[in-house]
């Protein structure tokens, strides 16, 4: 199949090039290369012959169309996004323009793009939109979130995305096309931009820096790994029903001080304590929390292995030793991007 993913330089994105194109399908890739674009992840790619890149904004609708016009794409992910909650507070205004308007345009030209394709092509299109566990807001301990939901979202990233979410379903209502929302837990692993909990904890750990948490520590976060995220779109878009949404989550709960304790510990038992003697764990600085900072995530992915037979494949606890070794291995990677001047005051979870 020719697939269409936005985004596809992402952490998520570069993991679901890879895995269409191992898949056999030719795949195109629009991306605009914002600071958080790895175009790294997808060297080995650069001449292979079913894989295509253009340097494009998803809110130009000209050039949009001509890729569409030429790549004639039978299924599309869009992913393409500003996904970091703290720049989203200290300046909304590009979150909306790509996550909300960004959106629209796609949907208008993909609307355009249906109308060109034959009567046996356009039953099998899909626009599969790739969106977040954060739409729901805070969800009480105990409780999973399901598709069916109310939204609530809390942040200025989650209400773009939520304004997102809702512009896919009127585009599949109204106009017809045939789309599938699917909101997806905290992803880890490789090429995840170090500004992200994770990542930015493992780094900071190693270097013996200060480690900022968000209030006390205990919100919980919905783990998952990226290549079961990706694993769990393919499987949608071979079997996912038009219209429908999926949660995809590995409920795999962890709060954010057990995690960066977890990194401490690693890395202490790897790389030894820090100069001073004092283990990692006392680099912990608890900061004053984020605004409309969600305390849980939980999410039921029962449609998505009960319709579709998927499940997860990692735990976060057997996971993270190797994630913190892809980390300590792919310093040439990040070191040049955290020399960058950061605009953002907030530093933590997603
Ligand atoms: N990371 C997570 O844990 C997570 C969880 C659930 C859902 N999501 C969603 O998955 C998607 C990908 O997330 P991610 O973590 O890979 O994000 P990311 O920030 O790592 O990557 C986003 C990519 O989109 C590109 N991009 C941004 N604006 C663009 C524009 N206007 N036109 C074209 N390209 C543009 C960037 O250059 C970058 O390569 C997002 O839609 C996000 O909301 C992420």
């Amino acid at each position: 199949m020719n697939i269409l993913v936005t985004g596809g330089c992402g952490f998520i994105g570069n993991a679901l090039v890879r895995l269409l194109v191992a898949d056999g399908h030719l795949v195109g890739n629009v991306d605009k290369l914002t600071y958080a674009a790895s175009p790294a992840a997808l060297l080995d790619l650069d001449d292979h012959p079913r894989y295509r890149f253009w340097q494009t904004d998803i809110s130009d609708r000209h050039a949009l169309g001509r890729i569409l016009e030429e790549l004639r794409p039978e299924a599309i992910f869009h992913l393409a996004a500003e996904s970091h909650v703290d720049r989203s507070i200290e300046g909304p205004r590009p979150f909306v323009e790509t996550n909300v308007l960004g959106t629209y345009t796609l949907l208008e030209t993909v609307r355009t793009h249906l109308s060109t394709l034959n009567e046996l092509q356009q039953p099998k299109f899909r626009l599969i939109h790739i969106s977040t566990d954060e739409v729901f807001g805070s969800i009480p301990e105990g409780e999973y979130a399901e598709e069916t939901r109310r939204y609530d979202p809390s942040s200025p990233y989650a209400a773009t995305k939520a304004a997102a979410d809702h512009l896919v379903r009127a585009w599949s209502r109204t106009y017809g096309l045939p789309t599938i929302v699917c909101n997806c837990s905290n992803n880890y692993g490789p090429w995840q931009f170090p500004e992200k909990l994770m990542p930015l904890m493992i780094i900071k750990a190693l270097k013996g820096q200060e480690l900022p948490i968000f209030g006390d520590g205990l919100q919980v976060r919905d783990w998952i790994h990226v290549d079961d995220h990706v694993a769990a779109l393919l499987a949608i878009m071979r079997q996912g029903e038009p219209g429908a949404s999926y949660n995809i989550s590995a409920k795999d709960e962890c709060t954010n001080i057990a995690l960066v304790s977890a990194i401490c510990d690693r890395l202490d038992a790897i790389a030894g304590p820090l100069s001073s003697g004092l283990p990692r764990l006392e680099l912990v600085r608890h900061v004053a929390d984020r605004p409309g900072h969600d305390r849980r995530y939980g999410l039921s992915a029962e449609r998505l292995r009960q319709d579709l037979g998927w499940q997860p494949t990692r735990r976060l606890k057997s996971s993270l030793d190797d994630i913190i070794d892809w980390y300590l291995e792919h310093e040439t990677w990040w070191q040049p991007l955290m020399k960058r001047p950061d605009p953002i005051s907030r530093k933590g979870a997603r």
